[in-house]
């Protein structure tokens, strides 16, 4: 599997690959990063691969498929049944037919949409025709009332159903109900993702792949599940700073499958549970600010104080008025917390890889893979280094914003406990 490094950081390559291809979004990494990642890293039939930011399983699926346990940590409920559903359970190809056909029944058992609650129905009706959302939540209501109703495979079929039936774009940092896009009917949909399903576990029923993964749907600030000195490997990709708001990335299944009913529970029951990267997931951390700066390491205050005093300046003279100077202390009090986690349940001589990048918030360049060299440096490990992958498009060159020459990009960071 050779790639074009630029390709590496991206779910550019995911449709060639079984398995990762059922269900993939836009923050994902290339199969072909991870797979990389374990040829160098020297691994045995014993060694222990861990994702503490899971998302849609990239390495989670790729361990399975060459026969490696594995570890995945995933808060947001969606993504983390989502990543469950890629991992193939007994007799998974058999039941593929049961759910089709509760899928189909239900598709004919339209539901009434005003069953919505206000939030759900709002955004829905603005992603989907009416007669199309009717199908969807009969589906959903049949599905519920099944043997299926615990299935992650089923939930992920029609959660996959749901995204080609929209017409509106639904991947991405903004819903964006404005941006058509063809759309199929739920019938079609089903055909075409089942269809791939089948292909796919014919393929690994002949290689017996079975899963060998254990996923946790909380943060990895805790790993407390897994013993210390025990992984032998970890590929991750953190959130950026001020990227993608991973809690309203998934609004439209959220409220589908009644997972959140409003935004205010969004962020209660998923926003809450993340990594703060973004200004919409400050509720509940603005005065504790103090406390998280503490416990980074006290070799960056001089770097990060500063930030925060131009961030905090800078809003005096922008309209928007974002509370981007209170994102510092948390994200970086939250990173470290979890690359000690990972330090502590590392065996020695292990690799970490992450991916990663840097950002401009109003303008002000914050140097992320640079401040996390120095916190894994801090921690004890070895060896760090820090690669250049890529650029990030040209909207974010900062060129663009402040007159500066620096563009933002894509980093691989690599450190040895
Ligand atoms: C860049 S994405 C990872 C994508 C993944 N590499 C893939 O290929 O699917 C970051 C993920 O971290 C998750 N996340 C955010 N805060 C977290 C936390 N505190 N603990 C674990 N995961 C978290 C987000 O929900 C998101 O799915």
């Amino acid at each position: 599997m050779i790639l074009d490094k630029q390709k590496l950081p991206t779910n550019t390559t995911t449709q060639y690959h079984a398995i990762h291809r059922w269900f993939n979004f836009i923050a994902g990494f290339s199969p072909e990063f991870v797979w990389n990642c374990c040829e160098k890293a020297n691994l045995d039939d014993d060694s222990k691969i861990l994702d503490p930011f899971a998302g849609c399983g990239t390495t989670l699926v790729e361990a399975c498929k060459h026969g490696l346990r594995c570890f995945g940590y995933e808060p947001n409920p969606f993504f983390c049944r989502i990543t469950q559903g890629k991992l193939p359970f007994k007799n998974c190809l058999e039941s593929l037919e049961t759910i089709e056909y509760i899928l189909l029944n239900g598709f004919q058992n339209s539901q009434e949409i005003s069953i919505l609650p206000d939030a759900p129905f709002k955004f829905l009706t603005q992603l989907f025709d009416q007669q199309t959302l009717s199908s969807l939540l009969g589906a959903k209501q049949v599905l519920l009332k099944s043997d299926f109703k615990n299935s992650e495979l089923a939930f992920l079929i029609l959660s996959k159903v749901l995204d080609l039936c929209s017409h509106s774009q639904t991947d991405g940092i903004y819903k964006a109900p404005t941006s058509k896009k063809q759309s199929k009917t739920p019938e079609c949909a089903l055909k075409y993702i089942l269809a791939i399903l089948r292909k796919d576990l014919l393929l690994f029923k002949e290689n017996n792949f079975k899963s060998l993964a254990r996923l946790f749907e909380h943060s990895s600030e805790n790993m407390s599940e897994i013993e210390k000195d025990t992984i032998s490997l970890i590929v991750t990709s953190p959130p950026y700073l001020n990227n993608f708001d991973y809690a309203e990335m998934t609004r439209m299944y959220l409220y589908f499958w009644g997972i959140a009913n409003s935004w205010s529970e969004i962020t209660n029951q998923v926003r809450s549970k993340l990594v703060v990267n973004t200004t919409t997931a400050l509720k509940g951390h603005k005065d504790k600010q103090d406390i998280y700066r503490e416990k980074i390491p006290s070799i960056l205050y001089s770097e990060l104080d500063y930030i925060v005093y131009k961030l905090q300046e800078e809003r005096k003279i922008r309209a928007g008025k974002k509370e981007y100077n209170l994102l510092v202390y948390p994200y970086f009090f939250q990173m470290t917390q979890i690359l000690k986690e990972c330090y502590r349940v590392m065996k020695r001589n292990a690799y970490i890889n992450i991916m990663i990048a840097d950002s401009a918030l109003y303008g002000i360049h914050i140097s992320t893979p640079q401040y996390l060299e120095v916190i894994l440096q801090k921690i004890g490990f070895r060896e760090i280094k820090c690669q250049f992958i890529r650029k990030r498009g040209h909207r974010w060159l900062l060129e663009k914003r402040d007159g500066s020459q620096i563009g933002l990009g894509e980093y691989h960071l690599e450190a040895l406990k």
